[in-house]
């Protein structure tokens, strides 16, 4: 079956539980899947985790525990919380699979019979915290390794290394031209800037056993593994199918394959996924038009005791655990903060209060107030649908054919925040429809009983086309909203079929249970 969008996002490192920020890719992706289906379109998600490398085994050997035991319990943290969060993917990549094993190996064999890898000695510095070499570029200012570098080691061994230098100049070519697409936009010129510096040496790709055997073994050289992100890259198409062997339950590569959004963190587009990543695919043959399009995100920060700004990291123990939060707060809040507090590529600072404040705000009271209104007005009797037009009906149909469209828009440009803006734009209009119109009031006069049945319609109406706009964000409540309004079509609704009419004539909705209670916190 060949696939209209395939989606990845980055794979986590086991070595830790999971954290806001990859809550925050993960739910991203799975919002954008959604979105994508209800557009009509067959989707593959794939994500997973990124189990080798060094991080890995030093964790390990801090923990006195097998790395293998470690990753593969670690691992179970991250499914776990995927399936908690409501995260649902197609294909799940672990690094440590025979199958992915078989690709990377494949690959390398066929590289070095390319010719673009060759051993060298090397003598110099090594960065343990960042697993890569350093290079006298490298020094700060002062001479010196700058912090990032976390510890910083003299080695002299042999490796074996990628010729990524001959593909820089047909790299820059691509990324400028657009076959190799970098979003938002403003991640591309950073891409430019940065080429010319991290495409110009070639990439060790290989780490001595002797030094770390917590990876893929080269085919043809067993005394090395395969360095962690050449191992990782290869994921995104190991487990669509690329290279996989006879019978192998992997997807068709070729009906997959290129990836439209490859869901990654500023952190890794230099160099890994605009650099290293695209001259690996050029350098196993992939032509321009088989280059995936990278989607950047921002940064999930965390803000300190005295209110200041800073990196979320595992060492300032500040992480911010996403399953707790789910548990207490409920996973609606959850997803919904991590998408609507943070603009598409741009930073954001994690704030527990803005949590329970949106949720409260936005859901309990805008939205599920009009929905608690609408379906309590329309418990005596059944919807009419009538003729009765003034200018707030006109007015309120206008609102939702705006509020749809700029949905669309931006849910068609990876802006999710603003796509959230939209729908609450039209919750708080038809809000404002019952405050004017006071349906309450109008049940009391015999003659104006159109008028009533029209304005009751209108919002029943506007709460389903909002229930379906809300689905790809919070699957679970869209559902029970419909479930209350009793709208269940025989097939699901995809987006062009949201018209204005689906409640019928001598429609019956249910009775109102609050779908967002209100989050209260007790003071201490
Ligand atoms: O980098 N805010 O794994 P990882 C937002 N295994 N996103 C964040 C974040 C934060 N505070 N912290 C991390 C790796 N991320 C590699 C990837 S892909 C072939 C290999 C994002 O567990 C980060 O940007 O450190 C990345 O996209 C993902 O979480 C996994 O990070
Ligand atoms: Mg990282």
């Amino acid at each position: 079956m060949s696939k209209d969008y395939f989606i990845t996002t980055a794979i986590d490192y086991p070595n830790g539980a999971p954290h806001i920020g990859h809550a925050y890719e993960k739910v991203l992706a799975d919002v954008i899947t959604r979105y994508r289906r209800i557009k009509g379109q067959q989707v593959y998600f794939l994500t997973g985790v990124d189990q080798h490398g060094q991080k890995m085994q030093q964790t390990a050997e801090k923990e006195g525990v097998n790395v293998a035991t470690l990753a593969k319990r670690n691992t179970k943290k991250f499914v776990k919380l995927w399936e908690t969060l409501g995260v649902q993917y197609d294909g799940w990549a672990e690094t440590t699979a025979a199958e992915h094993k078989h690709c990377v190996q494949a690959i390398l064999t066929d590289l070095h019979a390319k010719g673009q890898l060759y051993k060298k000695g090397y003598k110099g510095f090594y960065s343990v915290r960042q697993e890569q070499y350093l290079t006298e570029k490298d020094r700060g200012p002062d001479g010196n390794f700058g912090d990032e570098w976390g510890e910083v080691v003299e080695l002299e061994e042999e490796n074996w290394y990628f010729k990524l230098s001959e593909h820089a100049a047909w790299l820059k070519s691509t990324v400028e031209s657009g076959a190799f697409g970098i979003l938002p936009d403003f991640k591309k010129v950073e891409v430019i800037n940065a080429i010319e510096r991290a495409a110009d040496t070639d990439l060790c790709i290989s780490r001595p056993k002797a030094r770390l055997r917590w990876g893929i073994e080269f085919p043809f050289d067993p005394d090395f593994v395969t360095y962690v992100w050449f191992d990782a890259l290869i994921n995104y198409i190991s487990f669509a199918g690329y290279r996989k062997a006879d019978g192998s339950s992997l997807p068709d590569f070729d009906s997959l394959w290129p990836a439209d959004a490859h869901v990654i963190g500023k952190d890794i587009l230099v160099p890994a996924h605009s650099i290293y990543w695209p001259c690996m695919l050029h350098a196993m043959g992939f032509s321009d038009e088989q280059m995936p399009t990278l989607l950047v995100h921002g940064w999930w920060n965390i803000k300190s005791q005295t209110g200041e700004e800073e990196k979320m990291s595992k060492s300032l123990g500040n992480v911010v655990d996403p399953a707790e939060i789910a548990e207490k707060f409920g996973v609606d809040a959850l997803r919904y903060y991590l998408v609507r507090d943070i603009h598409s590529g741009k930073d954001s600072a994690f704030d527990l209060s803005r949590v329970i404040m949106l949720f409260n705000t936005e859901l309990a009271n805008d939205l599920g107030n009009l929905l608690n209104r609408s379906l309590t007005l329309t418990k005596r009797a059944p919807l009419r649908v009538t003729d009765y037009e003034d200018e707030e009906t006109q007015a309120l149909r206008k609102s939702l054919a705006e509020s749809a469209a700029r949905y669309q828009e931006s849910m068609d440009r990876y802006e999710i925040s603003i796509a959230l803006g939209a729908i609450n734009a039209h919750v708080v209009h038809c809000n404002g429809f019952l405050e004017r119109n006071q349906p309450w009031s109008l049940a009391k006069d015999e003659s104006q009983a159109d008028r009533l049945a029209a304005c009751l319609y209108h919002t029943c109406e506007s709460c389903v086309h909002l229930a379906i706009l809300l689905g790809p964000i919070l699957p679970a409540a869209s559902e029970k909203i419909l479930g209350q309004l009793r709208f269940a079509p025989e097939q699901k609704l995809a987006l062009a079929d949201l018209k204005w009419g689906l409640l019928k004539d001598g429609h019956d909705t249910g009775k109102p249970k609050p779908v967002f209670p209100r989050i209260i916190i007790e003071e201490e």
